[in-house]
């Protein structure tokens, strides 16, 4: 049932990660709300079986696969939304993985990755959206730091570090946006324990045992996603610029 009087209608919004999760919610919440999708992640199989549904809904979503680590892919993500839609007012830059492990066991291909998809794959992302989103004077950057973007815990090192700089990015294009009078709203969103398929992107044994342990606690990705539907549906002066979402009962 699409809600006609929500500040959500008709925007246009590219969401990264669609394939699952907090990206995959994400796109329910928005599409119910009036949103115009543009899915992207890898899985293809996935994007177009979620937007299958979106169509038998009634709703409006096209999809593209990219990777997040090639600037290029991004580049022509944000081609066929304008090509499709004409305009880009939303970009929720969700992809992320999160393989941990102890600094000493020098999992140097998963930092490289890590670094490659959470920190490069984010920047990319905004590089793809900015021009247009600057030529119009309006749109919205939500990224998907966490609570580890705050925090800091033995395993999650480089983990933590790609939380942190999403967190920089997110405050350093709020600041250079403002000052430019652009009109563009960034939203730093930081999620504690939340049910997904992101603990699969940890491949140690010892450490996938104690995450699963603290995400007995998780909450659903569709509070995330009710939490962007809140930040987007603010009237256009009002930048919600942070945010962490725990479960109640999560401590750290
Ligand atoms: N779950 C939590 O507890 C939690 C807490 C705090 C923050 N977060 C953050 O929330 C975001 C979403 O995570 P989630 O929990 O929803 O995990 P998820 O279910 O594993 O979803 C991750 C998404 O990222 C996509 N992705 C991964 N690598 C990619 C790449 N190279 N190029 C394009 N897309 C890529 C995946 O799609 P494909 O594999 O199809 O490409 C998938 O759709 C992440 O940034 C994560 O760090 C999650």
């Amino acid at each position: 049932m699409l809600n006609s009087m929500s500040n959500i209608q008709d925007k246009v919004v590219i969401i990264t990660g669609a394939s699952s999760g907090i990206g995959e919610a994400t796109a329910k919440k928005l599409v119910s709300q009036g949103a115009k999708l543009v899915l992207a992640a890898r899985r293809e199989d996935r994007l177009k079986k979620l937007q299958e549904e979106i169509q038998n809904d009634g709703g409006q979503a096209i999809y593209k696969v990219a990777d997040v680590t090639s600037h290029e892919q991004l580049a022509e993500l944000a081609a066929y939304a304008l090509e499709q839609f004409g305009k880009i007012d939303v970009l929720v830059n969700n992809a992320g993985i999160m393989p941990q492990a102890f600094l000493f066991k020098k999992k140097i291909e998963e930092w490289d990755q890590m670094i490659d998809v959470n920190i490069k794959g984010v920047l990319y992302t905004i590089a793809a959206v900015l021009p247009s989103m600057r030529e119009r004077k309006s749109g919205h950057v939500i990224n998907l730091s966490s609570v580890a973007g705050h925090n800091i815990y033995p395993g999650g090192t480089v983990y933590c570090g790609t939380k942190h700089a999403v967190r920089a990015i997110s405050e350093g294009l709020r600041q250079e946006e403002a000052m430019s009078g652009t009109n563009i709203r960034v939203t730093n969103i930081s999620p504690g324990a939340i049910s997904s398929e992101l603990l699969d992107t940890t491949s140690e044994a010892e450490m996938r045992a104690g995450l699963d342990d603290f995400y007995q606690v998780a909450i659903e990705a569709d509070n995330i996603a009710h939490t962007i539907a809140f930040a987007i549906e603010q009237p256009a002066e009002i930048g919600i610029n942070e945010i962490i979402v725990r479960p109640t009962v999560q401590v750290g």
